[in-house]
């Protein structure tokens, strides 16, 4: 697919076949990934993937504050990635400082970035995504993220069962200006 075709085209799914994504397809999605900019090429986005459907069920009952509609899109999808970063690296000099007044806010950029990509290549290989930000923080135990990580935010895949309308977008006019 042409890129800007696969970048205008990529939907937010929510409902997925029961089709597993196949481990080497996700391979392929991880390492396309694994070309996203990042702080200094310090790369620290890591991704779990969970498809065992008891762990699963347990994230998407106990681990969504409450909002059934995230639950729901959890057990549509045969696979949930979870996206984190190794602290303490990006945002920061070699001596511990933060190299800006932005702190360690820059690990999430790099992780929205790669999290994009990575929605993208899905995209390409005929998967659908969709991130999700609302999660209850007792998910990081459930996955026993270790302390020197953070779980930044939740990737739905699988095969799409639904075609999504296109959500609206702001013109050009509304979003770019000069100076
Ligand atoms: C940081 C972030 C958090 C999001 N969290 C959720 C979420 O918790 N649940 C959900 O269904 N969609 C979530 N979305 C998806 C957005 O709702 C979706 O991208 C937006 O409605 C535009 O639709 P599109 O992705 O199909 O273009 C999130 C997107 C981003 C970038």
């Amino acid at each position: 697919m042409e890129a800007l075709e696969n970048i205008r085209t990529r939907r937010s799914i929510r409902k997925f076949t029961d089709e597993p994504v196949d481990h080497a397809t996700l391979e392929k999605i991880v390492e396309a990934a694994s070309w996203s900019p990042s702080w200094k090429n310090t790369q620290i986005v890591r991704y779990i993937a969970i498809e065992d459907p008891a762990l699963k069920a347990k994230i998407a009952k106990d681990c969504t504050t409450g909002f059934t509609y995230n639950a729901g899109t959890m057990e549509s999808a045969p696979m949930l990635i979870a996206v984190t970063v190794i602290k303490g690296r990006c945002g920061f000099e070699k001596d511990g400082s933060y190299t800006t007044s932005r702190k360690d806010t820059w690990q999430m950029f790099d992780a929205g970035i790669a999290s994009q990509t990575f929605c993208l290549a899905a995209h390409e290989y005929g998967l659908g995504t969709v991130i999700m930000g609302i999660f209850d923080d007792t998910l990081s135990d459930v996955l026993e993220i270790p302390d020197d990580r953070e779980l930044v935010n939740i990737i739905c895949i699988g095969h799409p069962a639904e075609e999504p309308e296109m959500p609206k977008r702001k013109s050009v006019s509304d979003l770019l200006s000069y100076k």
